[in-house]
């Protein structure tokens, strides 16, 4: 094997990249984007490292959630904070009901390049690059929007330090006092056919801090009552940008990817020779990698040792997305594998992009039921083989879209159109994720029996 460098995987095969007309201007960003700030510090991404290690080992649930793609011009203070908010009561559901810590990590503040199944786009015969993302380029359907844009590496760069700071201070600044637990309910939480279960479970979470209260753990002198932790995640696709921002450790003198605490591989691009496996094996951050239903136990073997070989707990979140039926035929000849090899990883499940369809309306988007069923075959398949399901993986956003279909309030296909702003995959709502939360917390509840 080579020595690994951050800029080692140029010199592999990569898929998915964009191709710039202008390599100076490329070239230049990139040397001032080394120069810039680190985003995360390496001391936080090994607190989560070894959160998710107790994940691995079955003691903890992984929360992983956000926007398919953030937008540079759907940024603002309300929507970051209602993403943080769902976020985090699905967080409170899943601690309380489920009875296991839940390590929360934001697809959030970073989460700005797309793969995508074809090059280009057509539309009434016009055919122009995809949309990659807005770290690449523009959504609008015209020539200039569509060209890649090295500047676009930059703000992607200050957006994500904006999101990052906004969510520092939620998590840190009173937001995610569980004291205002019950005082979450936006306002279309009022109208929930769920509402009174989520009542009641922040009713007992008043009655327990209570309970504390009176005997000396309070707010004051607890900071884990008063504050949470929030980690951030995206997925690593576009490699000019994470080599800019990774840095040696000045503690360890480790590599660490500095544009998030985690980073994942999609599905398209985890090839073993390639440059993303490259790039990923000399980081040390945990890292995740997408498991479709073509994978092999063979090579999922081979993949698990390419970026884990020393076999540590954390390190390694395997992200199932096969779509309800096929997961339920694909998954138990992994899991049996992993188990038989002895190798330490934690399962989570992306019931999203095995899910997609295209609606009659030609809208794309997801049904509810199709995402918790597969959600329901991941916990039997690891139940029915002795390993931990450790956690879940979604699209979703605080906003109240109409990009799922299903859910309490039975949205149909021709309510799509209402309000379905997503730049890339549908996202579920803040209902639908609500509803999620509670369906997950009685499964994880019956399966730790
Ligand atoms: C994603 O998570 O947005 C994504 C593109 O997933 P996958 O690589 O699993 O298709
Ligand atoms: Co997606």
């Amino acid at each position: 094997m080579t020595t690994w460098t951050p800029q080692s995987w140029r010199s592999f095969p990569i898929q998915q990249q964009p191709g710039y007309n202008d390599r100076d201007l490329l070239h230049r960003v990139e040397q001032q984007l080394h120069k810039y700030p680190p985003l995360v510090f390496a001391q936080e991404t090994r607190d989560l490292f070894s959160q998710l290690g107790q994940v691995a080992e079955g003691q903890g649930f992984l929360l992983q959630g956000g926007d398919c793609a953030e937008s540079f011009n759907d940024f603002n203070a309300p929507k970051i904070r209602d993403t943080f908010k769902v976020l985090l009561q699905m967080a409170v559901v899943l601690t309380f009901a489920g009875g296991l810590p839940v390590v929360k990590v934001a697809r959030m503040a970073g989460q700005y390049a797309k793969p995508r199944s074809s090059d280009l786009e057509t539309i009434d015969g016009v055919s122009l690059p995809s949309y990659r993302g807005d770290i690449v380029n523009s959504f609008e359907f015209t020539e200039a929007a569509r060209l890649p844009d090295p500047n676009r590496l930059t703000t992607a760069y200050h957006h994500s330090a904006a999101t990052l700071n906004l969510l520092r201070a939620f998590a840190q600044g009173g937001l995610a006092d569980l004291h205002q637990v019950s005082k979450w309910n936006m306002g279309f939480v009022e109208s929930n056919p769920l509402k009174d279960r989520y009542q009641d479970v922040a009713q007992r979470i008043q009655e327990a801090l209570r309970f504390m209260e009176i005997c000396g753990i309070t707010g004051q002198n607890s900071p884990s009552i008063r504050e949470t932790q929030l980690y951030t995640s995206h997925e690593a696709l576009l490699l000019n940008y994470e080599e800019a921002l990774t840095r040696r450790d000045s503690l360890t003198g480790d590599w660490y990817d500095c544009s998030a605490h985690m980073v994942w591989i999609g599905e398209r691009t985890r090839q073993l020779d390639h440059a993303h496996i490259e790039f990923f094996r000399g980081i040390h951050n945990p890292v995740g990698v997408k498991v479709g239903p073509g994978m092999q136990p063979d090579d999922l073997i081979r993949l698990i040792d390419a970026l884990n070989p020393n076999n540590v707990a954390g390190r390694l979140t395997l992200i199932t997305r096969m779509g309800a039926d096929k997961l339920a035929d694909k998954l138990p000849a992994l899991v049996r594998r992993v188990q038989q090899e002895g190798r330490k990883v934690v399962w989570s499940s992306d019931p999203m992009h095995g899910n997609t369809v295209k609606a009659s309306n030609d809208y794309k988007t997801r049904d509810f039921e199709a995402i918790l069923r597969e959600i329901r075959n991941f916990f039997a398949v690891h139940k029915a083989e002795g390993s931990h399901a450790g956690g879940i993986h979604l699209e979703m956003t605080g906003e109240h879209v109409t990009e799922c279909t299903g859910g309490a309030y039975g949205l149909s296909e021709h309510d799509l159109g209402k309000r379905y702003f997503t730049q890339c995959d549908p996202r579920l709502n803040a209902d639908q994720v609500l509803e999620l939360a509670f369906l997950i917390a009685d499964t994880l509840r019956t399966a730790r029996k």
